[in-house]
């Protein structure tokens, strides 16, 4: 089995993994997020210098975890793409320099291609041919996956991304950052639309999310002191999950695939997983996720999307550059 040193530094978080084909030997993360809340968000400028100084540490921690020495490793993968250029940068440039000094080949891994193959952490045998739903802080797709580097997108957010969307509205309920796993927390125990809010009418494969925190924004300084913030978190919480849950299963359906597969950030989301669950089962349809260490953004996702990769011969050239924005790959 291949050994695949994988790097994530796509946003503001600085990952290393150790994969032996799809096992995990290792996945370290070194998180921006203290550097990063002073400023209300990710300071490109300053998420490019912190990667610069976390980068060899990670790096060396996880072989180190592996109990694997640079002259064992068969490639090395980081992600090129999407993301914050300078950040991407770093990563890619420790990769394709270890790739020439080692002599071995560098593959770049789109970071969506990352979260897709991610369940393969909860089944080594997943091969595609079902209809995912991707949520992250930046991305809220339905995307086809037929097969490695065969996807297409079925639906996407008009406006802003489901995890964007938990994020804004924790804010507006002065709840600590990340707004998810916030949310998450505060609506413990509590379910459904207690205070009434919107989810928004668009295309059976669309998502809105903008209405929403406008909806929370005027509940706010209605409800003043009043506002009971859990009741108010499981009611976001709801109109969130919700519509994702919904038009993920009808995709499915209409595509006629019999499995449903969740990742990216949000797919942490307690509720969001048992409620797909539910729908799946109640379908007839199968469910998989990853687990949630492997939700949001790591380097193991990386390696195993890179390990597959690399089974294929599909490594890429020195000249494969980073980019801000990319459709998904082939
Ligand atoms: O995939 P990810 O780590 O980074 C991006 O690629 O964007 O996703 C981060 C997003 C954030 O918006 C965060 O609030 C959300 O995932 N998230 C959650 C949970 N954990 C992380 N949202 C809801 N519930 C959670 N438990
Ligand atoms: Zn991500």
């Amino acid at each position: 089995m291949a050994l695949i040193l994988a790097i994530e530094s796509s946003c503001d978080e600085t990952a290393a993994a150790v994969l032996e084909g799809s096992n995990i030997k290792c996945n370290v993360i070194s998180s921006q997020i203290d550097l990063h809340k002073k400023w209300g968000g990710v300071v490109p400028e300053a998420a490019a210098r912190a990667h610069v100084e976390a980068i060899s540490p990670i790096v060396i921690e996880a072989l180190d975890a592996a109990n694997v020495q640079f002259s064992q490793l068969d490639a090395i993968a980081a992600t090129n793409r999407p993301g914050l250029v300078g950040s991407l940068s770093v990563g890619v440039a420790f990769a394709k320099g270890l790739s020439i000094s080692l002599n071995i080949p560098w593959i770049g891994i789109h970071h969506l291609e990352g979260h897709i193959w991610s369940v393969l952490a909860s089944d080594l045998h997943f091969s595609g041919n079902a209809m995912c739903l991707i949520a992250s802080g930046g991305h809220t797709e339905l995307v086809r996956v037929n097969s490695l580097g065969d996807y297409e997108l079925i639906g996407s957010t008009r406006d802003d991304a489901a995890g964007e969307a938990f994020d804004k509205c924790g804010r507006l309920l002065g709840l600590p950052s990340p707004g998810g796993v916030s949310i998450q927390n505060e609506a413990s125990g509590y379910s459904g639309s207690l205070y009434p809010l919107p989810i928004a009418k668009v295309g059976p494969t669309e998502f809105s999310f903008s209405g929403l925190k406008t909806a929370v924004l005027q509940l706010v300084s209605k409800e003043g002191t009043q506002l009971d913030v859990k009741k108010a978190a499981a009611s976001v919480q709801n109109a969130i999950v919700e519509p994702l849950v919904t038009k993920t299963i009808q995709a499915a359906l209409h595509c006629c695939l019999d499995c449903v597969t969740v990742g990216g950030g949000v797919s942490a989301n307690l509720e969001l997983r048992s409620r797909l669950e539910a729908e799946c089962n109640r379908h007839g349809l199968r469910f998989l996720c990853a687990p949630i260490e492997l939700c949001t953004d790591n380097a193991a996702m990386i390696g195993l999307a890179a390990s597959l990769r690399f089974s294929q011969g599909k490594v890429s050239s020195l000249s494969e550059d980073v980019a801000a924005n990319s459709p998904l790959p082939r």
